[in-house]
Order: structure tokens, then C-alpha cells, then sequence
């Protein structure tokens, strides 16, 4: 009796242990499960983006904001974060940047009279929407070694209300892209 006892007794002990066990590796996995998409995925990517994202690629496609883009206020904006550097009417002067009439479709680093740095002049095809896009949302990481001293433009509606300003000062400007 005593030793059908104990060996019952093993049975439920071992089965209790494995149970504790089960749970605890049970638990173990969960932990990991949940540590693993926070780190790689990041919930808070929204703020790290709007602060500094680290590569353009990160960017959403401008052309769909571009469609409700505000041009009056990209004037102004304009006037207030680009015209130190750039004149924007036809036919006018390359300041510490170059004229910016038709800059829209325009071949980059090609604006008469404009000593161009040689990474912009390497960079290559014309000025799209996205490529000016961009352009000021951080200059240095979209064309590294510019002499566009910018800091850029860190909110969408800002660029896209540019943009569509640009769009404006423009003979034959290109269809806005498809969405
Ligand atoms: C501090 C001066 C400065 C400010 C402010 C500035 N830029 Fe520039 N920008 C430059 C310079 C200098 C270049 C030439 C870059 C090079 O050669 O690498 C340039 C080049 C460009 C180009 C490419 C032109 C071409 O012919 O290929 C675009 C587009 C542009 N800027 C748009 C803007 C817009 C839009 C703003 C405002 C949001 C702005 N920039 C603000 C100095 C500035």
C-alpha cells in the first residue's frame, strides 16, 4: 500500500511538475513574443519619425497630399523658409541657391549661371515631385554633401503646400502624380 502511495504520489508530483514547468515555459515564450515586435516594429516609430527619421526612404509618397495642397500658403511658407536662398520668379537672380522658376521637371544642378555642388551635379535626372520632396525634407540625407545649408521641413503638409506652390511657378509643369 505504502509503495503504491508514494509511487502515486511521484505520479501527481511529477504531473504537478510538469505542469509548473509547462507555465513557466509558457510564460517564458509570451515574454518573448511580446518583446520581440516591440523592439523590431516599434509602436513608437510615429514620434521617432516626426522628430528625425533616420533615411528617406522612410517617406510617404507626397503625391497624395499634393491634390489638397494649399498653394497660397506654400507662397508664404516660401517666403518665409526658402527665399533667403532662392528667387522663384522667372528670369530671376541665383542668390546662395539658384533660381527656382520651372525647378518642377527641371534637370537637377542645371540652372544657368549656378555653381553647383559636385554631389548635387552626381545626383542625376530631373527634379519630381518626390525628388523635391525630399529635397527639403532633409536635404543632407537625400543629396549627401549639398551646399543646401536647410535643415528641412519635418511636416508633410508643409512640403506638400511648397510643392504645390512650386507646381505653380512653373511654364509646363508635370501632371501631378497618380494616386
Ligand atoms: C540656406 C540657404 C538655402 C535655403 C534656406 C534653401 N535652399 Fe534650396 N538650395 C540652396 C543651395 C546652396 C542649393 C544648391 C545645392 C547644391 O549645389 O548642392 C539649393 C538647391 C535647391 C534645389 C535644387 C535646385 C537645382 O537647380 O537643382 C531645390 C529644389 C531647392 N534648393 C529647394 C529649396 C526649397 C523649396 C527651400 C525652402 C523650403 C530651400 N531650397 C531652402 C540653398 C538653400
Amino acid at each position: 500500500m505504502a509503495s503504491f502511495n508514494t509511487v502515486a504520489g511521484c505520479v501527481l508530483a511529477s504531473a504537478l511538475f510538469a505542469m509548473v514547468v509547462g507555465k513557466v515555459s509558457d510564460a517564458m515564450v509570451h515574454v518573448h513574443k511580446l518583446e520581440k515586435p516591440a523592439l523590431a516594429v516599434s509602436d513608437e516609430a510615429p514620434t521617432e519619425t516626426a522628430a528625425a527619421p533616420a533615411a528617406t526612404a522612410e517617406l510617404p509618397p507626397i503625391g497624395p497630399k499634393l491634390a489638397s495642397a494649399n498653394a497660397e500658403r506654400g507662397k508664404q511658407l516660401f517666403q518665409q523658409q526658402c527665399s533667403t536662398c532662392h528667387t522663384i520668379d522667372k528670369g530671376g537672380p541665383n542668390k546662395v541657391g539658384p533660381n527656382q522658376w520651372d525647378i518642377v521637371g527641371r534637370k537637377k544642378a542645371s540652372h544657368e549661371g549656378f555653381s553647383y555642388s559636385s554631389a548635387l551635379q552626381a545626383k542625376g535626372g530631373e527634379w519630381t515631385y518626390e525628388d523635391i520632396d525630399h529635397m527639403i525634407f532633409k536635404p543632407q540625407a537625400f543629396v549627401r554633401g549639398t551646399k543646401m545649408a536647410f535643415a528641412g521641413l519635418p511636416k508633410e503638409q508643409d512640403r506638400a503646400d511648397i510643392i504645390a506652390f512650386l507646381r505653380t511657378q512653373n511654364d509646363n509643369p508635370p501632371p501631378l502624380p497618380q494616386q
